[in-house]
């Protein structure tokens, strides 16, 4: 290991005796991650050559950082489990279309605060290349802020704020791509050796082919293959999303330096949460499909162990939407255990929600979630019903074909049925990406418009609109019930139907998941606490699910939660045993009354249970089992003693 020298850089400003201790305590204390992280991706003459780099920037870091945030650090290592609280409760949403702008979103705390919001996720809001920027993530400076929403003292000021009320900020940072308008792409353009270096630039087709024979397409629609052109450089750059979104060569250590010093910069502006924007892509490897090779992960731990180091509130979030069986390795498993990102989405439990939803039955459901490994206790989950992103039909051959089904037959049963065409659906959506190789059809469309609820915001709520209102609340239910950090998508509180305009902006016009991330609408806001309106009704629901979770200790994500067989193939059955006592959740996906049979509660300790969603004991039927009605949902747990 080489000698650690944690001495002050030259340019950067003096530290106190306490504060130079703590500095070396934390670097004792992490970095043998970083090296072991940097000795998997380099050569060790590479290692020897950035791992100074690496702690020069993180000790100027340290300094720069402001005294709040570094009291933000304390608290955080003294409560190293606060992503586990039942009290997260995350939002997502476009700054422009939530609040216009970023002085905007404080006007919009009261909002936020009525959900119960602790974690506020903004769209990608660093400068983007003009025009089509894939919303935002396609980056042309990590260091300033979109100029209509703001500038770096508008976000300084707006962390303040949302630290003051108890929420966290998240942002994007775009690791595997930059805007091609990025000084780095522009300078590799102009001939600069060292810049050129940043990206995957091939010659001739030679290597692009041999890659490609083994590389899936994100967008085949709009951006097939997975290499561009370039006139001014005369080659073939990497470019996995689209054309305009130039892949990094992250087994170059400049690149990991420029990006250490950004993560560096958007903790000290108060940034709590970094999503690792499409992490999977960021490591090529001949013969693969270049997804979750190893050395993610290894960049991971060297990430996460530096800013341990310089400004530990900072946490990190995988946003890798890849086969279930490869999830958990962005939570942590083999020497990464505990290493790597605090939080990963869980993409299989919002596939098992839709699928539940259209079959009306949890077989597959079950058995695929029963199929995951458990998450690491010190990580967790991000458990969502929507995002930004289209659904991608992420269920694999085995898990259905465990149940009798066919993974192919099954995926086209879906996206017929979310996007309108299956006899009898009630769903809205629009087809994504459909890949004719492939047969793959992904589905756009907000939650609402997926289950079918009225778009019109003045309809009654009765019949067919209250039944989609209570698929609404189901979905959440299981999302909030699940343990982790659940996350609304702006809208969704409101039942915000698809955005019927959304071809309509310049640069837009090509990619449906617009029609999923509409502006939020005054009106809808105006009525969110009258639950006889569809916005009203779905908003008071979601706000209740929150506050009974952010009281029930037995949601603590370290505990995990295990689906248990169903009795009724209509019934999902989760189960989390917390030392406080069992805790059982019950999510009817039918319209139809079902049951649970009362002797699984005695099986559970909770023979006399409390349905926490109601606060009232459970509700048995005359033959002792626990009904529940159409969509309905049950948090059981024993009563306090
Ligand atoms: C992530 C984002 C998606 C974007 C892609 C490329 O998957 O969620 O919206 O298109 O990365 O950055």
């Amino acid at each position: 290991m080489p000698a650690i020298d944690a001495s002050s850089p030259a340019d950067a400003p003096p530290l106190d005796a306490a504060s130079s201790e703590l500095f070396e305590l934390r670097v004792e204390r992490w970095w043998p991650d970083v090296l072991a992280g940097l000795g998997e991706i380099y050569a060790p003459a590479q290692v020897a050559q950035v791992a100074p780099r690496l702690l020069a920037a993180a000790r100027r870091a340290f300094a720069e950082r402001d005294p709040e945030l570094r009291r933000l650090d304390l608290r955080r290592s003294l409560r190293p489990d606060w992503l586990q609280s039942p009290r997260m409760l995350g939002y997502a949403a476009y700054t422009e279309r939530f609040a216009g702008d970023l002085r905007g979103i404080q006007d919009r705390l009261g909002y936020l605060g009525d959900l119960g919001v602790t974690y506020l996720h903004l769209m990608p809001l660093l400068t983007p290349r003009e025009g089509d920027s894939d919303g935002g993530y396609a980056v042309a400076d990590y260091r300033s802020v979109r100029p209509d929403l703001g500038d770096m003292d508008d976000l300084r000021d707006l962390t303040a704020r949302l630290r003051e009320h108890g929420v966290s900020l998240v942002l994007d940072l775009v690791l595997n791509h930059v805007a091609a308008e990025h000084e780095w792409a522009r300078r590799a353009r102009a001939g600069e050796d060292r810049y050129r270096a940043y990206f995957h630039v091939h010659p001739d087709r030679t290597m692009p082919d041999a890659y490609e024979a083994t590389l899936p397409e994100v967008f085949p629609d709009f951006a097939p293959g997975n290499f561009t052109w370039d006139d001014e450089m005369s080659a073939w750059v990497w470019t996995t999303f689209n054309a305009f979104q130039w892949d990094l060569d992250w087994g170059n250590p400049d690149v990991l330096a420029e990006f250490v010093d950004i993560v560096f910069a958007l903790a000290n502006a108060g940034v709590e949460v970094l999503r690792l924007d499409a992490i999977a892509f960021m490591w090529k490897e001949l013969g693969t499909n270049c997804q979750g090779r190893p050395q993610v992960h290894a960049i991971t731990q060297v990430l996460r162990a530096m800013a341990r180091i310089a400004c530990p509130a900072l946490a990190f979030k995988a946003e890798a939407i890849v086969a279930p069986s490869e999830l958990i390795a962005y939570l942590g498993t083999t020497k990464y255990t505990g290493k790597v990102s605090d939080l990963a989405y869980h993409n299989s439990l919002m596939v098992q929600i839709w699928s539940m939803l259209a079959c009306k039955d949890v077989r597959l459901a079950t058995h695929a979630l029963q199929a995951l490994p458990p998450a690491p206790s010190t990580a967790t989950w991000i458990t969502y019903a929507r995002c930004h992103d289209d659904i991608g039909w992420a269920v694999s051959d085995e898990d259905a074909a465990a149940v009798g089904a066919s993974g192919f037959g099954h995926r086209a049963f879906l996206s017929d049925w979310y996007s309108g065409q299956f006899p009898g659906s009630w769903a809205d959506g629009l087809v994504f990406q459909e890949n004719p190789a492939t047969g793959d059809r992904r589905i756009s469309g907000t939650a609402a418009s997926l289950l079918g609820v009225p778009a019109d915001a003045d309809a009654p709520v009765e019949g067919e609109a209250e039944l989609a209102l209570a698929g609404l609340r189901l979905a959440h239910a299981m999302v909030l019930g699940w343990g982790g950090v659940p996350v609304i998508w702006s809208g969704d509180e409101l039942a915000a139907p698809n955005d019927p305009d959304w071809a309509s902006e310049p640069g837009h016009e090509a990619d449906n998941r617009w029609a999923h991330r509409p502006r939020l609408e005054e009106g809808r806001v105006a009525r969110r606490h009258d639950r006889d309106s569809v916005p009203g009704r779905a908003f008071t629901d979601l706000a209740a699910l929150a506050r009974v979770r952010a009281a029930l200790p037995h949601l603590h994500a370290s505990v995990p939660t295990r689906v248990l067989d169903p009795d009724d193939p209509g019934v999902l059955v989760t189960h989390r045993a917390h030392p406080l006592g069992d805790f059982v959740g019950l999510y009817n996906v039918t319209p139809e009354w079902r049951s649970w049979p009362s002797w699984r509660l005695e099986d559970h300790g909770l023979a006399d249970a409390t349905d926490a969603l109601t606060g009232a004991p459970v509700r048995r039927g005359d033959d002792g089992h626990v009904w529940l009605p159409p969509y309905g949902a049950a948090w059981l747990v024993a009563p306090e003693r």
